[in-house]
């Protein structure tokens, strides 16, 4: 079965789904997406996932959209059709397609498409057990990295630089401190075993995997610091690690480089590591 799309009503195979060349999507970056994870068939937060679209689109100001309960019975839909147990839906809606003006364009209805695709979840335990490279860059993005808008180009281009130096992840640094990362939100731990993380704010993506691994750490006694930590901390921290969709927890070992703590993933890591992937395991009965 090839992977599947849905565009404004129509389903089928990816290569065959299209969308306007005058979408405001694909000439303005007009559009916000999500990325959802489904393991076993079912989806792994559903509900976060949609809050977090439609704080987004009320922010863009899109209207006319379909329902909670229409957007998942297409997602349901395509994931069954697809007949892939694990994968990533791809949800984007744009301001819809229309002549091209900066303004927004008046009775014009969104563009809604979604994608799905095998995702190979089991990758992630062995790099769980070996933790993963990054490097730092400058955070060259905009004002409102809290909303998901398809304007990736500053993450597309530390994303490469990232893949040329062999490292998983680009680690994004404003006026010294860590936001995210170019597609993962990033913590530290500290001296005191305490996770520090950006809070939420403009600066950063309020991730659910972030969410989620917070909400575990503090129910399992770790304590959560939200404050913003600086470059230097990172690198002296005995333990860095990233969250996302596509990857829950995954340690970082090496930054620039250089080891982090003593090069291996730590105790911290670990154990969160294991607790994500078992509240996984609980939501979708997902076995590795
Ligand atoms: N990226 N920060 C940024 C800049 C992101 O793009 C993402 C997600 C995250 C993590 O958010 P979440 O835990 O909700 O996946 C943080 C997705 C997966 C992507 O662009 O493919």
């Amino acid at each position: 079965m090839p992977a599947l799309a849905y565009v404004n009503g129509r389903y089928g195979p990816i290569h065959e789904a299209g969308i306007s060349v005058e979408d405001r999507g694909f000439q303005f970056a007009d559009s916000l997406y999500e990325v959802v994870a489904f393991l076993n068939g079912r989806f792994l937060d559903w509900g976060k996932h949609l809050w977090r679209l439609r704080r987004g689109l009320a922010a863009l100001f899109i209207e006319d959209l379909p329902t909670d309960a229409a957007l998942a019975a297409i997602a349901r839909r395509l994931v069954r059709q697809s007949r892939f147990a694990d994968g990533l839906l791809y949800i984007q809606i744009s301001r819809g397609a229309a002549r091209r003006d900066h303004g927004f364009p008046p009775h014009t209805p969104p563009t809604l498409a979604m994608t799905v695709r095998r995702f190979d979840f089991r990758q992630r335990l062995p790099q769980l057990e070996k933790g993963v490279a990054a490097i730092s860059l400058p955070d060259q993005r905009w004002e409102r990295c809290d909303l998901k808008t398809t304007g990736l180009l500053p993450a597309v281009l530390a994303k490469q630089e990232a893949r040329r130096a062999n490292a998983f992840e680009a680690v994004f640094v404003k006026d010294g401190q860590v936001t995210e990362g170019g597609s993962t939100n990033i913590h530290m731990v500290d001296a005191g075993a305490r996770i520090v993380t950006h809070p939420l704010s403009a600066r950063i993506l309020p991730g659910i995997a972030r969410d989620t691994a917070l909400a575990l750490a503090r129910e399992s006694g770790l304590e959560v610091v939200e404050r913003p930590f600086s470059l230097e901390e990172a690198r002296a921290a005995p333990e860095l690690f990233l969250t996302s969709t596509t990857a829950p927890l995954l340690p970082i070992v090496s930054l620039d480089g250089a080891p982090v703590g003593n090069g291996a993933p730590g105790p911290v890591c670990g154990r969160l590591g294991r607790t994500i992937w078992t509240e996984v395991a609980r939501q979708t009965g997902w076995r590795a």
